[in-house]
């Protein structure tokens, strides 16, 4: 039988963990382009930071027979993605990179923008749109992932899925409030 091992020898694993121990997280088996990787995930933190602001804002300020309900769900939008930021900012963290919290260029750098809307249905509206930006983009950023970084793809995985939900719970306060 041919003596091809699947895996890399443990030999050279740890010689090579050794060799750029400085790298931290990121070793010799990790192909993607890093420092791309690194820009795009801190133009996803500038559309979770700008989510969290825009549902924040939303929070505070939404009023109208439907509101109570309408809020609590803002809020919980807002917590997730602050959640999803934090889990960003610790990833680029571990590639080597620095997480961008710079307030100045934050709405360039995002992918969503701050739309603070005039009444319930609008707010709704905008976050909708604003969740669907970010489906398309984060989906784009797996794709392009692919086998290079799988770390980093099962986290931007993790979040598509919570804002596919967060689309949805849209969509549905949407046919709720014109139904
Ligand atoms: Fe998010
Ligand atoms: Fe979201």
């Amino acid at each position: 039988m041919a003596d091809k091992p699947f895996l890399t020898d443990i030999q050279t694993l740890r010689e090579r963990a050794r060799k750029h121990i400085e790298n931290g997280a990121v070793t010799a088996g990790y192909t993607a382009d890093r420092e791309t990787v690194v820009k795009l995930l801190n133009e996803a933190l500038a559309t979770e930071i700008v989510c969290v602001l825009r549902y924040k804002r939303h929070y505070y300020t939404a009023t109208g027979i439907a509101s109570e309900s309408v809020k609590s769900e803002f809020l919980q939008h807002a917590t997730e993605e602050q959640q999803h930021a934090d889990w960003i900012a610790e990833r680029i963290n571990q590639l080597g990179g620095k997480a961008n919290f710079n307030p100045a260029g934050l709405t360039e750098r995002s992918h969503s923008e701050y739309v603070e809307g005039s009444d319930l249905v609008s707010m709704i509206r905008e976050n909708l749109v604003a969740e669907r930006i970010a489906i398309e983009s984060y989906s784009e950023i797996v794709r392009w992932l692919g086998n290079d970084d799988p770390t980093t793809r099962k986290l931007m995985e993790d979040i598509l899925k919570v804002e596919e939900e967060h689309a949805d719970d849209m969509a549905n306060l949407l046919v709720r409030l014109s139904g």
